[in-house]
């Protein structure tokens, strides 16, 4: 069908190349400072990854800035250009455009291409931080109204400070005794939320030393503000040291710290009701592979398939009721320790008899 498409005249005004022209250079300019200027308070980067997402967060101004100026400057000039003459009555309207695919297209087709490659580019960076090899140390941080607990491999308890050695490639697992906090360390740049019931990892390789802060980023209450602590990053000598301090370093943590409790007074109707509201959102009583979060525990007496427990050593009540104690971590997952999961002694030999009686069946 023939149309008396009426096309309006493209009129961008007078001075629109050069505007344009003004548009690329202040755009150039504050590019540019975006990607060389300090970052702001002087927020070091004090280990990975820090640069990589220092890399990222310039992008993604460099292309606020190019976008910001686009948006601010055309709008004046235009604003200016075709503003209503002198004159003219109030109701005034300009020109409508309607049919023009070529405006839609590239409209459509630009933001779409920059939210693409915005996209990648922080996927891999995430990619490359979740997958990152060769955790040396792991850490456990826990968040409680307010204030930060650690635990370290083979310190027994939960310590109030935390210490990270430099260069070493460290896992921290995160998690809350009570309500959502959040661990942050400004100059590693890593954050995560700190939900009771769930872990949540970072990965970071501290690369400079110096004390800095871990900050809430959660509000959790009314002392939110002054919940935060410092992170000592220190040479391996001094790391070493401080864990030995600890209680840390050559296997002193076997012995047992389960030990004190009183297996033989368990009960395995109240430990039922226990593992309902403890353990269930993570472990089935179904045999061992019957996995949720953590394998399934109504085999873990008398499993052929698994003759010891996760951490190796054999399935006695005492051994179980120390894992429960002390939490876990290895290649299956982590669980948290007793404290976390808010398990007296007296509860955990409850639970190992519910269990116990399950093995039974
Ligand atoms: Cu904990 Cu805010």
């Amino acid at each position: 069908m023939a149309q008396r498409v009426v096309k309006p005249k493209t009129n961008l005004g007078p001075g629109f190349w050069p505007v344009t022209a003004l548009i690329a250079v202040v755009s150039a300019v504050m590019v540019y400072l975006v990607e060389t200027s300090p970052l702001p308070i002087g927020l070091i980067q004090a280990g990975a990854p820090a640069d990589s997402i220092d890399a990222l967060f310039r992008f993604l101004g460099a292309i606020a800035a190019v976008i910001l100026n686009i948006v601010v400057i055309y709008t004046i000039y235009f604003g200016i250009v075709f503003a209503r003459p002198k004159g003219a009555p109030a109701n005034t309207i300009g020109v409508q455009i309607h049919d023009a695919p070529v405006l839609e297209f590239w409209w459509t087709a630009i933001p779409t291409i920059l939210v693409v490659i915005l996209s990648i580019y922080s996927v891999k960076i995430w990619a490359d931080l979740q997958n990152s090899k060769g955790d040396v140390l792991t850490v456990e941080a826990i968040g409680y109204q307010f204030g930060f607990q650690f635990r370290y491999p083979k310190v027994k308890g939960v310590l109030n400070e935390m210490h990270l050695p430099l260069n070493t490639p460290t896992t921290i697992h995160v998690t809350s005794r009570d309500v959502i906090h959040g661990f942050w360390i400004p100059e590693l740049r890593m954050k995560a939320d700190m939900v009771p019931g769930l872990i949540n990892t970072i990965r970071v390789t501290p690369t400079v030393p110096g004390t800095y802060h871990i900050i809430c980023s959660e509000f959790c209450g009314v002392a939110h503000s002054v919940m935060r602590t410092d992170v000592v990053i220190e040479s391996q000598q001094d790391f070493a040291k401080w864990f030995s301090r600890q209680g840390g370093g050559t296997g002193s943590g076997g012995g047992g710290s389960g030990a004190g409790i009183a297996i033989d007074q368990g009960k395995a109707d109240v430990g039922q009701k226990l593992f309902g509201q403890k353990c269930s959102a993570c472990h089935s009583v179904g045999p061992f592979d019957q996995k949720q979060v953590g394998p399934g525990l109504g085999k873990i007496f008398n499993d052929p398939a698994h003759l010891k427990l996760v951490d190796g050593d054999a399935p006695t009540p005492q051994n179980v009721a120390k894992i429960i104690h002390d939490g876990f971590q290895g290649d299956i997952g982590v669980m948290p320790s007793a404290q976390v999961n808010q398990l007296s002694n007296p509860d955990i030999a409850n639970l190992v008899a519910y269990l116990a009686s399950l093995s039974k069946k």
